[in-house]
């Protein structure tokens, strides 16, 4: 199923083994005989990346945000592997895709022969997806999350993992059922780029599920431009550190366990009226202070580094996207309420 990315999307490959283990290569090269690339196989990971010749600016964008995601995933290599994470994960998956209930998700990924997920950080979707169909799981991540992702994965014989850029995936076009890219594309230099490319390796009457940043009101955005500007700045450790008064704020606020209910909504500030629990109603509205009970303190504070480090983090409305969905011919396509800061995206590529 991989083949060399780019121009040369149909060439297949060679490969060379140096070492192998249980059937994995662990060490090797692929080889683009026509081509002449030759893509090195690490720690059981093939590696498609390519350095550009000249100075591109898209590459320089995405070379600074791949810093903040292979310090975070080389440091919480067991996220979501825990039972209550487990819970509060596939809940999230289930609400992201519109089901309505865990069964319904385990049958949903049940149904594909070739699942690609893009992104995929430590993997612990990779694995749930694998154990729950007969097919195929492949995960591609450009960082060092893809030897996690290995690492939590490389047991179960239906998965492949390479690192690689979405924007030249080592796979043909129209390969899978289904591509999945949760909280990744608006990690990119150009969020509508990178649903395009992934576009193209669905298979007619396949599916395509993508979650994105949503644009918010103005002080939460405010707060976001501010704190990134200085933020992203920072070197991953100093980020943690300086995010760990926000996350305090967030712990404090939680513990409160106290609502507000506002009459009206306050439209200025895109604050909707009804009963708020005081944490979200500043989380959502003034600023992202994430705390969570199912997570530990190291990785409620994970998530706030994950939004406040990384170089490119784009927010989008509704409406661009609908645009964009205009532009591809694609008229089967929804957005599932799961969360206000995100927009969940899931569509069917005509047939
Ligand atoms: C916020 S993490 C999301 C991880 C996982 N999907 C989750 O929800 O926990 C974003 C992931 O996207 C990956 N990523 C960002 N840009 C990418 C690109 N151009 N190609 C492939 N992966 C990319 C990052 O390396 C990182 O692992």
């Amino acid at each position: 199923m991989v083949c060399a990315p780019g121009a040369a999307a149909r060439a297949t490959l060679r490969l060379e083994v140096d070492r192998e283990t249980e059937g994995q290569v662990l060490s090797g090269t692929l080889i683009d005989d026509e081509g002449g690339a030759r893509y090195p196989i690490v720690d059981g990971v093939p590696r498609f990346l390519s350095v550009p010749d000249a100075q591109d600016a898209a590459y320089e964008s995405q070379s600074k945000t791949t810093v903040t995601f292979s310090d975070k995933w080389s440091k919480f290599k067991s996220y979501g592997m825990k039972p209550t994470e487990q819970e509060f994960l596939q809940e999230w998956y289930r609400k992201k895709f519109g089901l309505g209930s865990i069964a319904e998700l385990e049958a949903f990924y049940g149904d594909f022969g070739a699942m690609l997920e893009v992104g995929p950080g430590s993997g612990f979707n990779v694995r749930f997806a694998s154990t729950h169909t007969k097919g195929t799981v492949c995960a591609l991540d450009i960082s060092d999350a893809a030897f996690t992702t290995y690492e939590n994965t490389c047991d179960l014989d239906n998965c492949l993992v390479v690192q690689a850029d979405l924007m030249a995936a080592p796979f043909p076009d129209d390969s899978f059922d289904f591509v999945m890219a949760d909280g990744v594309l608006h990690h990119t230099p150009d969020t509508r780029k990178a649903v395009e490319a992934l576009y193209r390796k669905v298979k007619p009457g396949g599916r395509f599920f993508f979650y994105v940043y949503k644009k918010m009101g103005a002080i939460r955005q405010f707060a976001d431009q501010h704190i990134r500007e200085s933020f992203t700045k920072l070197d991953p450790d100093a980020c943690y550190a300086a995010c760990e008064p926000i996350t305090e704020l967030g712990k404090a606020l939680s513990d409160l366990n106290a609502t507000v209910t506002l009459t009206k909504p306050i439209e200025i500030l895109g604050i909707p009226a009804g009963t708020h629990d005081v944490q979200r109603l500043f989380y959502y509205n003034f600023l992202k202070c994430f705390w969570n009970d199912a997570f530990d303190y190291e990785t409620n504070n994970m998530v706030n580094f994950d939004w406040y480090h990384p170089h490119d983090a784009w927010q989008h409305s509704e409406e661009e996207i609908v645009q964009w969905m205009g532009a591809l011919g694609v008229t089967n396509f929804q957005f599932n309420d799961a969360n206000p800061n995100g927009l969940s995206v899931m569509l069917q590529k005509p047939r």
